[in-house]
């Protein structure tokens, strides 16, 4: 049966769920278009009803009841926005069990149970979608699993995480201190709820694991990727490798020789005629080796409430169209997940 309006719930309206709600409701003349229906918010769930929020929504949008969702028969996909492992993974796979589409922007959970959600949305002729857990706008995991999708990948190389990038960049050049900038990027909607995430490197180890996942085909657990963050960079390293026209970055890098992976971030020096070393403020890039397209250098805006939107919306787009089509669930899956 073909939908004139295709409902969707935001679990989390937080940076990233505002930032979806403001795509899909300022541009959804061409949203609305290009899909073929309208694509309308008609939940959104919250922990706090009474919580003073600086993007408006309508009052009756809210809920902190999980089950009203799920209950709400006009609601064709759930978009898990809210961070964390639980109850994020249980509210992904009651979602699909109840027969909705996923959209996750959620790199901690997917980089953990992204294999066993792929798995039960595919028996349930489901589509799972998380373009925005990966480098926020750019579309990079779409590049790797569609245009690139004919090439081996030998190696991946970026930077993964904006706040990361955005302190480096401010301390460097303006001598901020860690603390402040950091506070600025919270207050920017860049970090993490928990931003040790982002300063220790995990948050770039949970995107390094789905990159490996869906370039190589290999499961790593992040656990398992040799991982060290920024807190210990001073601005005496930064100013040093200045003097030696170097800038350092965090940097994720994955390469597969002989059937060996090898998976790592942590903070490098690199000479200013590397394209990442040029890469500043929240700005993410990732430079993907190929065997017949060669090299590829992706970079956008890596973190933010407009660019992850953005990233959102597009999966939530491509779903409606699917659903609006009659095709949903009948694409080959070309995605993998660890
Ligand atoms: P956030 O600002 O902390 O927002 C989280 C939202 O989820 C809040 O609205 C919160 O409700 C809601 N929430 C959390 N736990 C909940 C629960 N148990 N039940 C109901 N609602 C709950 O986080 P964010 O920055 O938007 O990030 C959300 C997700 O996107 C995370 O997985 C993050 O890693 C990912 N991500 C973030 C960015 C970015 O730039 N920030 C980019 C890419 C991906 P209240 O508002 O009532 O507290
Ligand atoms: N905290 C993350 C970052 C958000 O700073 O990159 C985007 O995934």
């Amino acid at each position: 049966m073909k939908k004139e309006s295709i409902g969707i719930a935001l679990l989390g309206f937080g940076n990233v769920g505002s930032g979806t709600y403001r795509v899909l409701e300022e541009n959804a003349a061409l949203i609305s278009k290009r899909v073929g229906a309208d694509v309308c918010v008609r939940a959104i769930l919250v922990r706090d009803l009474n919580k003073e929020r600086s993007v408006h929504a309508p009052a009756e949008l809210f809920t902190d009841d999980f089950e009203a969702i799920l209950g709400n028969p006009d609601i064709h996909i759930v978009a898990e926005l809210m961070g964390g492992v639980e109850p994020a993974v249980t509210y992904m796979e009651r979602a699909l069990a109840s027969g909705r589409h996923v959209v996750s922007a959620n790199k901690e959970a997917l980089a953990r149970f992204g294999g066993s959600l792929t798995e039960r949305s595919q028996e349930l002729g489901l589509m799972l979608r998380y373009e925005a857990a990966v480098c926020g706008a750019i579309p990079v995991m779409n590049a790797i699993s569609t245009a690139l999708g004919a090439n081996e990948i030998t190696r991946i190389q970026g930077i993964l995480n904006g706040t990361t990038n955005y302190i480096l960049t401010r301390m460097g050049e303006e001598g901020a201190p860690y603390a402040q900038v950091l506070k600025q990027a919270q207050d920017l909607g860049f970090a993490e709820a928990d931003p040790t995430a982002d300063v220790e490197g995990h948050d770039a180890a949970n995107k390094l694991s789905l990159l490996i996942a869906a370039a190589f085909g290999d499961t790593i657990s992040p656990d398992n990727i040799d991982c060290t963050g920024i807190t210990g960079v001073t601005k005496d390293d930064l100013d040093a490798a200045a003097a030696s026209g170097e800038t350092i970055k965090l940097i994720a890098t994955a390469d597969k020789e002989n059937g060996m992976l090898r998976a790592s971030v942590r903070p490098v020096p690199l000479p200013s005629e590397n394209p990442l070393a040029r890469v500043r403020n929240e700005f993410n890039a990732v430079l993907i080796s190929c065997n017949m397209a060669d090299d590829i250098f992706l970079q956008g805006r890596g973190a933010g409430p407009l660019p992850t939107g953005s990233a959102v919306a597009g999966d939530l787009l491509e779903i409606a169209a699917c659903i609006v089509r009659e095709t949903a669930g009948r694409a080959l899956p070309t995605r993998r997940l660890p």
